[in-house]
């Protein structure tokens, strides 16, 4: 399982990346919001591009900013542009429920990297790999990442931690009996390290974790305290022994 930072902050992304913890990082348009990205596309762009650097080969995810299929078709071919290590996130429908997947499947076959977003069901994820695979069978040249996200938290907050962890599941088994090659699960939308706990089970190949969440994620009950008992007993060993010397 690899590990994605869900996060436009170039200082965490370093942080976690000299940890072996940042195989890849997503950002959205309220993320790079919360992270002080400014300038519009602009800004977005420069942003994306200086995580697309640090990370490389690694993935970074970039999200359109529209919900309309021509436009979203026109962004993503720009964004792929930025850099070869981009994904870019299309929502699985637009804001009134239609399907998005004309443009997800379109541009998939054009050889470019999508991650299908904001999705919360089963029958979503599912119907979001298979366009992307018909994308990536009839394209000249394969995109290089293929990804569904599905948003764990806003799952459990709607109908409980468990049902996300059987939809997560469930589409995992689902691409393996089927031998969907080349599309990846993200486990988006991680609010603490008992998501962590519970939904790195699932077989999900990718958790995109926050910062703050993955943080917390180092801590368990009594680690400082047995830290700071082994550090000082070896001060009070090695005083004894020197004192025998
Ligand atoms: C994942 O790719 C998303 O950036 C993120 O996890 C969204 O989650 P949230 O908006 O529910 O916090």
């Amino acid at each position: 399982m690899k590990i994605f930072i869900d996060s436009a902050d170039l200082e965490e992304i370093k942080k976690y990346l000299k940890m072996g913890l940042c195989q890849g990082v997503t950002t959205n348009p309220t993320i790079c919001l919360k992270c002080g990205v400014k300038g519009g596309i602009e800004g977005v762009k420069k942003r994306t591009i200086e995580i697309a650097d640090l990370i490389y080969p690694y993935p970074v995810s970039a999200e359109v900013t529209s919900d309309k299929v021509e436009e979203i078709i026109k962004q993503a071919k720009e964004y792929s542009r930025w850099t070869d290590n981009v994904a870019i996130k299309v929502t699985i429908t637009d804001r009134e429920g239609n399907s998005l997947l004309p443009a997800i499947y379109q541009l998939t076959k054009e050889g470019i990297s999508i991650n299908v977003t904001a999705m919360t069901t089963f029958n979503q994820a599912i119907l979001a790999a298979r366009a992307l695979k018909s994308g990536r069978d009839e394209a000249k040249r394969k995109p290089r990442y293929s990804f569904i996200s599905i948003f764990g938290g806003r799952i459990s907050e709607e109908q409980g931690v468990e049902r996300a962890f059987k939809v997560i599941k469930s589409v995992r088994e689902w691409l393996d009996l089927h031998r969907f090659e080349g599309i990846e699960i993200i486990v988006g939308s991680v609010r603490s390290p008992e998501n962590v706990e519970y939904w790195a089970r699932t077989g999900a190949h990718i958790l995109t974790i926050p910062p703050a969440v993955l943080l917390k994620c180092f801590l368990g009950a009594r680690t400082k305290e047995t830290v700071l008992q082994f550090l000082t007993d070896a001060q009070r060993a090695i005083k004894e022994l020197e004192s025998k010397t």
